[in-house]
């Protein structure tokens, strides 16, 4: 009896302290996320419209690519990480941006990033890119997607 008590306490205190902390640090209980973070991925940046795409950012990213993703992904293949040439299909921009630059967040609280570690078994590395580069490598990747 005295155990339950202790164990009941021990959850209040608990759920007290979750509530005081900041937002984003709240569980990891993907229910905590907001619809827009579910559909945009969590990290820097917000929903994003694309305009056609852009020849030179794309082969500024394609040189990104190689360097500092061609390690563990590929286009059409599973590699260390997933196949990445339908990932602009699969995803929307802010997504794709927010797993390049908050991978360790994204791992630990986006569901469908989540499901990506429990299958992959390797969490994917941040590569520390800035947001221009982040969004150079989008443009890449949307020159890889099928045709639609
Ligand atoms: C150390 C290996 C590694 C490197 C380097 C890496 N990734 Fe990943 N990436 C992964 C793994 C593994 C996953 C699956 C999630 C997980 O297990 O963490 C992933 C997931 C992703 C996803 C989500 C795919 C989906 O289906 O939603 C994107 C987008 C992505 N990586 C892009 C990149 C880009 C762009 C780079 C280069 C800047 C990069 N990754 C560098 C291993 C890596």
């Amino acid at each position: 009896m005295k155990n339950i008590l202790f164990a009941s306490l021990l959850a209040l205190a608990l759920a007290a302290c979750g509530g005081s902390q900041e937002q984003t640090a709240t569980s990891a209980d993907p229910d905590a996320l907001t619809p827009g973070q579910i559909a945009d991925g969590i990290g820097p940046v917000r929903s994003i419209t694309l305009g056609p795409v852009d020849a030179a950012l794309a082969a500024a990213g394609e040189e990104l690519f190689t360097v500092k993703c061609s390690a563990c992904h590929k286009m059409t293949e599973r590699y260390v990480g997933p196949a990445l040439g339908d990932v602009t299909v699969r995803r929307t921009p802010a997504f794709v941006m927010n797993m390049i630059l908050n991978p360790e967040e994204m791992i630990k609280r986006h569901p469908e990033a989540k499901k990506l570690l429990a299958e992959f078994m390797t969490p994917m590395a941040n590569q520390n890119l800035t947001e221009e580069e982040a969004r150079a490598v989008l443009e890449y990747l949307r020159t890889q997607a099928p045709a639609q």
